[in-house]
């Protein structure tokens, strides 16, 4: 690592991105089931994220569910030319807002439809199998049967490119032996750095590493590292939370998620910050 200022975009895919995205979870409503508290806010959050150059946005339709994607596409149709919008399939939501497995062949076709209906597009730019694994974390197993069954809808043109989230590097394998595999999205933030090697393993195949929860998921990060650092800079903790990832590894894509313009303005600034050694040395120890 060091303490150079990361370069700003990185292929995604057949397409060039912003390394600064954006992720739409938080657009739902609480425990991201239901409709957002204030929808025009959540509208004015997305333009926002576009006019100010973001041009990768993360979504599932199992957001809300549907409730995300429809308001991507209220506040976002006809899409920029440039805008990738990446979606993940494998999960339905009970009538309790549970989270569950909906990894059939079936499931997954159904799934793609309701993407493709619901962000109002002809073909998805990219979409992920989200394997299920314990939730937060990958569990081995194949995942041939799922992998197979997206590849045959990207053989109908209905995909322009798959991608794997909650996996090992051995379902990376695998589902590469089926078709080609653009990004990577996995937990991973300043605290929870299982994937160093995976994250420079993709990197020197030149492919995304995209971390979710980078700021830390619902509960965002805090520890007296983190606030000191950022206090020494000038800067917000999540501020440097980023811009950390931003400086970990040029494959890093970063999602954060916000319901909050403030927040939105306050994440895209953090392309700007760079951490010095002496900072980065201090936030590789709070691993
Ligand atoms: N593949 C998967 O399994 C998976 C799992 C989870 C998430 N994801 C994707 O990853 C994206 C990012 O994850 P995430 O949204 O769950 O977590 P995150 O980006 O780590 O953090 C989001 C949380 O941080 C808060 N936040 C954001 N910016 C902030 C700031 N500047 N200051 C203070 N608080 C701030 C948000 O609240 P406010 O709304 O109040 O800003 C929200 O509570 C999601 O949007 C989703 O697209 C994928």
């Amino acid at each position: 690592m060091t303490g150079m200022k990361p370069s700003d975009t990185y292929m995604l895919g057949d397409r060039r991105v912003s390394r600064l995205g954006y992720g739409a979870m938080q657009l739902a409503g609480p425990g991201v089931f239901g409709p957002p508290k204030d929808r025009d806010t959540a509208i004015a959050v997305l333009r926002e994220a576009v006019e100010r150059g973001v041009d990768h946005i993360d979504t599932s339709d199992f957001y809300g569910p549907h409730v995300t994607n429809q308001i991507i596409r209220e506040a976002l149709h006809p899409y920029p030319d440039d805008l990738t919008i990446v979606t993940k399939v494998g999960a339905v939501r009970g009538a309790d807002a549970s989270w569950n497995p909906a990894q059939s062949p079936d499931e997954l076709t159904r799934a793609v439809h309701d993407n493709l209906r619901n962000l109002g597009v002809d073909v998805l730019d990219v979409v992920n199998l989200r394997a299920m694994g314990d939730n937060r974390h990958p569990v081995e197993g194949s995942i041939d049967a799922q992998f197979t069954a997206l590849a045959e809808l990207q053989q109908k043109g209905l995909i322009r490119h798959l991608g794997l989230s909650n996996v090992t590097a051995a379902q990376i394998d695998e589902a590469r032996a089926i078709a080609p595999v653009v990004c990577v999205q996995n937990h991973f933030n300043l605290v929870h750095r299982d994937d160093d090697a995976l994250v420079d393993a993709l990197a020197a195949q030149g492919v995304p590493y995209v971390p979710f929860f980078p700021l830390g998921g619902f509960s965002p990060l805090q520890s007296s590292t983190l606030t000191a650092a950022a206090k020494s800079l000038g800067a917000t903790p999540m501020q440097v939370a980023l811009a950390w990832l931003l400086q970990r590894s040029p494959n890093i894509l970063l999602i954060p998620g916000t319901s909050s313009l403030e927040h939105l303005r306050e994440n895209l600034a953090a392309a700007e910050l760079v951490l010095p050694v002496d900072v980065l040395e201090q936030l590789d120890r709070m691993h």
